[in-house]
């Protein structure tokens, strides 16, 4: 039966780490300068309602890098939803492509596709969620700590799809996750109470991002208008301006605290220069591992829906 991966509660703990031993093996194997094409002759469908770097760079590498091919549809192009409805694209790409990755606005969207698409769907971000980008960042705190066993994440600033992607990685995957965001940016109150009613890691929702980063591991965050909130930019810098990641702030946590952002990063907004080029962050670790983790996403659910 064809699996899709639109959430990280999808998964459960025991599959992240098959996931992530499978991150693990095909990165090796590419720094080894190996060749693997366990998907020859498949094809990825890409479907853009928003702008992207990393996200469309790095399925369309990783799948040319599977032996694969990956076609890049373009926010002015399909008309997701307007031109044609979620479910007639969803039928007639399942008959040309292996799989789909899209990145909506509404998380409406990607279910309506997921429901009527004969192949495996991947939710490349939506207002919702961002799945890939925290199961490569979650990776990539496995690296350089060799385990999330204790681990204290302090997400700061806005209550957006990352950081819901952090609740729903924290409901199946023990860890500590603190949340600081101003009142009234709280991430999806289901999440929240998701993650908290299941025992499985420490989550917290706090106001003050000093109380929030203190006994941090990793401080992560992102920015303060996401995609489509572009209205608002000006008028949340006032609001945010306390949630910086700076000098203080860094300060403020364990010694060695690694720091963390999704990108792209507003410097001198959501994070100061200072931080993400000193020597706590580890921003373009992350950014790599996002191909490696994707890659393995993929192989997974080819081989799941066989
Ligand atoms: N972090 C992330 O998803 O980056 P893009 O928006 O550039 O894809
Ligand atoms: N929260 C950001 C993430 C970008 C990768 C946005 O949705 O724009």
């Amino acid at each position: 039966m064809k699996k899709d991966f639109l959430k990280i509660t999808d998964i459960d703990k025991k599959e992240i780490d098959a996931l992530f031993q499978l991150t693990k093996d095909i990165k090796d194997k590419l720094k080894r300068g190996e060749t693997y094409h366990p998907l020859k002759g498949n094809t990825l469908a890409m479907i853009f309602q928003k702008p992207s770097t990393r996200t469309r760079i790095s399925f369309e590498t990783g799948m040319f890098q599977l032996g694969g091919h990956a076609l890049y549809i373009s926010p002015s192009e399909m008309g997701f939803g307007t031109r044609e409805s979620a479910a007639d694209i969803g039928r007639v790409l399942s008959r040309y492509n292996d799989i789909i990755m899209a990145r909506l606005f509404g998380h409406d969207g990607i279910e309506e596709l997921a429901k009527y698409s004969s192949v495996p769907v991947i939710n490349g971000l939506t207002d919702l969620t961002h799945p890939c980008q925290i199961l490569a960042d979650a990776f990539t705190i496995i690296e350089h700590r060799g385990s999330l066993d204790g681990i204290k994440v302090t997400y700061v600033g806005d209550g957006n799809n990352v950081a819901n992607s952090w609740l729903n990685f924290a409901a199946q995957y023990p860890l500590k996750l603190t949340i600081a965001v101003p009142k009234g940016y709280e991430p999806n109150a289901d999440m929240v109470a998701n993650a908290q009613k299941n025992p499985v890691s420490e989550v917290e929702v706090v106001n003050d991002p000093f109380e929030g980063v203190k006994d941090a591991d990793v401080i992560y965050t992102d920015v303060w208008a996401s995609m489509g909130q572009e209205a608002e930019a000006e008028s949340r810098k006032a609001i945010f301006k306390s949630y910086q990641v700076n000098d203080a702030l860094v300060a403020a946590a364990k010694p060695g605290v690694l720091v963390m952002h999704c990108l792209p990063a507003h410097r001198g907004e959501e994070i100061t220069n200072s931080v993400i080029e000193g020597p706590h962050s580890i921003v373009f670790d992350e950014a790599e591992n996002r191909l490696h983790v994707q890659k393995a996403i993929m192989v997974a659910l080819m081989e799941q829906s066989k």
